[in-house]
Order: structure tokens, then sequence, then C-alpha cells
């Protein structure tokens, strides 16, 4: 024991404190064969010396704690009385600054819609289960909620995990005809080569008399809005289900990377899916209190459009602050 504590305060860097650490606790080392020999003793005296150990296996594994921080800071301290910065390395000529390519795609999209006269609305990110869930016809336990993973917090709120709940706000605060987009983050449980915990959301709604706003105008303004961002694209509608629209459609754009021949990008679809949209559903205009009205809604990702327009093959890099990605979009 004593040899041991000797051998750990007298270790001169990190390095060597590490072997140390394997010698007394790796897989062959000093407490594993010690304890391996337990095995072998009367068992009387097995409680008695496994008990033993145990208290000197955790006396050394702290003292190898404390070296460990301390020769850190020293290490720490050493470097920076040797290491300089060179601030000559970079020219500030070339450190010109550039909006983020999802900032771009975000306000491209709103440019368009803004031309048509649509408000900008804005909601918290910080949600109640009402206008998150509830108001969207999403009541408690309802199986669609499984398809958003949610991060809850513990009074019950919620990070939004969509723009939707924008809606619901705007329709409370105002009488109809609207016309709105709402663009913002919204929050998943989600992380792989397509998907951010955090991630940009555009929340689009039109309101109106009942029969003056039906299916046909929203594939209209769709269609539209898709050549405007994708340029010369074929668009089709795909009957889908969202508990907040009936009916509902995912839109697709044909593949811009193999312009709808099959490729790996579209798996040989020949398709791409860009949003969701649909016929707000008269549950949706029941927990706002409107009557008489009919309306249309969609909601799109940011990233998404970005990546598709950028050829990005990871969704994660844009949020990496690479120089190399950001800075070729200077
Ligand atoms: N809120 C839906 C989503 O996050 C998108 C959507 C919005 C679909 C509006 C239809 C109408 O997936």
């Amino acid at each position: 024991m004593e040899q041991w504590i000797e051998k750990i305060e007298h270790s001169r860097d990190l390095e060597e404190l590490e072997q140390i650490r394997i010698e007394l606790f790796g897989k062959k080392g000093y407490f594993a064969q010690e304890f391996q020999r337990l095995k072998e003793l009367p068992d009387e005296e097995k409680p008695g010396v496994a008990k033993e150990l145990n208290s000197a296996k955790n006396r050394l594994y702290e003292l190898i704690q404390r070296r460990k921080d301390l020769l850190l800071a020293q290490e720490i301290q050493r470097k920076m009385a040797q290491e300089r910065l060179d601030p000559s390395l970079y020219d500030p000529k070339e450190f010109k600054g550039a909006l983020h390519p999802v900032t771009y795609t975000l306000d491209r999209i709103i440019e368009y819609f803004l031309a048509l006269n649509y408000a900008i609305e804005s909601g918290p990110l910080v949600e109640e289960d009402f206008y998150n869930f509830e108001a969207l016809n999403l009541p408690k336990h309802h199986p669609a909620r499984d398809m958003q993973d949610t991060f809850y917090f513990r009074d019950g709120k919620l990070l939004r995990t969509h723009t939707s709940p924008v809606q619901i706000r705007t329709m409370e605060k105002q009488t109809p005809p609207i016309r709105m987009i709402s663009p913002g983050p919204v929050f998943r449980r989600d992380y792989d080569l397509t998907h951010t915990p955090m991630f940009h959301q555009v929340e689009g709604l039109m309101v109106d008399e009942k029969g003056e706003v039906d299916f046909s105008n929203l594939k209209y303004i769709l269609e539209d809005f898709l050549k405007y961002m994708f340029g010369d694209v074929a668009v089709r509608f795909r009957p889908s289900f969202f508990p907040f629209t009936e009916p509902s459609a995912e839109v697709d754009i044909s593949c811009i990377f193999c312009e709808g021949r099959g490729c790996r990008v579209c798996s040989q679809t020949g398709w791409l899916e860009v949003l969701g949209c649909g016929m707000v559903d008269p549950n949706v205009f029941k927990a706002v209190g409107y009557e008489n009205v009919s309306g249309f809604a969609f909601g799109l990702g940011v990233e998404r459009f970005a990546m598709l327009n950028y050829r990005i093959p990871d969704l994660r890099i844009l949020f990496e602050g690479d120089l190399r990605l950001l800075e070729q979009f200077r």
C-alpha cells in the first residue's frame, strides 16, 4: 500500500500516472489479481480481506484522481508559459463574415411570402401542451403524439416540436381573414444524418370565410413557391395524414440531383419530399372558437431546404460552426 502511494505521489506526468492506474486497476492489474486470490481463502477470512481491499482500492483511486488534477493544472501552466499566439497568421482582409446557409434559405422563404402579403407571426419556444398538441387535434394519449419525440419540462411545459402552435395563438388573437407564416426553431429528440435536436420550420396558414379558401389555392401557392425555391421542378401532392389537417398531403419535388431519373439521394424514386400541408381540420377551428371558415396550412423544414439547395450531405454539419463550410457562403 505505502509503496503504491509513494509511486502515485512521485509520478511526474499524466502518462506515468496513467501507467500506474493501469497497473493498479487494469484487467490484469494489482486489484484484479488480489480479488482473484480472494477465492482461495477460507470462507471466514473472505469478508475481512475483501473489506480491506475495497478500502485500499478507494483510497488509491482517490489519490490518483487528485494527482491527476494537479498534474493537469501544471501542464496547462507550462503550456501557457511556452506557447504564444501568433496573430499575424490570419490576414484580417480575408476574414469577412457571411450569413449562415440556414439564414440565407430562411430569408428567401420569407421573401416569397412577404410578397404575397403574409404576416410574420411568432410564438414561445417553451410551449404549453394545449398549443403544441391539444388544440391541434392531438388529444392526450393520441398515438400520433409518438410521431414527435418531445423534450418535456418537469412542470409539464415542453419545447415546441413544430411551429403549428403559432397557428393557434394567432387565431386566438385575431379574426379572419388570416394570412401568416411563422418561421422559427423547433425541438425534437433526434440526432442522425438528417435530424438534429434543434432545427427550423416555417409554418403557413390562411383562413377566410367558408368557401373562400380551398385545396386548389393551397396547391397553386405551394407549387409556385417550390418553383421559386428550386427552379423548374415537377411538384406532386401525395395523400397523407396530420391530425390538424383534413385532407392532408405531403408534397414532393422531382429530384434536383438526378432530374427524376433516380439516384441515391432520392432513394431511386426520382422524388424528394419537401413539405406537409392540408386543409385545417374542423376540430382545430373549434378549439379557437372559429365558425363558418375554411383554411389551409403547411409546414416545412428550413434545414432540409438548405441541404437540398446547397447539396449538403449531413444536416449536422450545419450546426458545427466549421469555417470550411461557412466560408463557402461569403
Ligand atoms: N407540423 C407538421 C410537422 O411538424 C407540418 C405541418 C404543418 C403539416 C401544417 C400540415 C400542416 O410535421
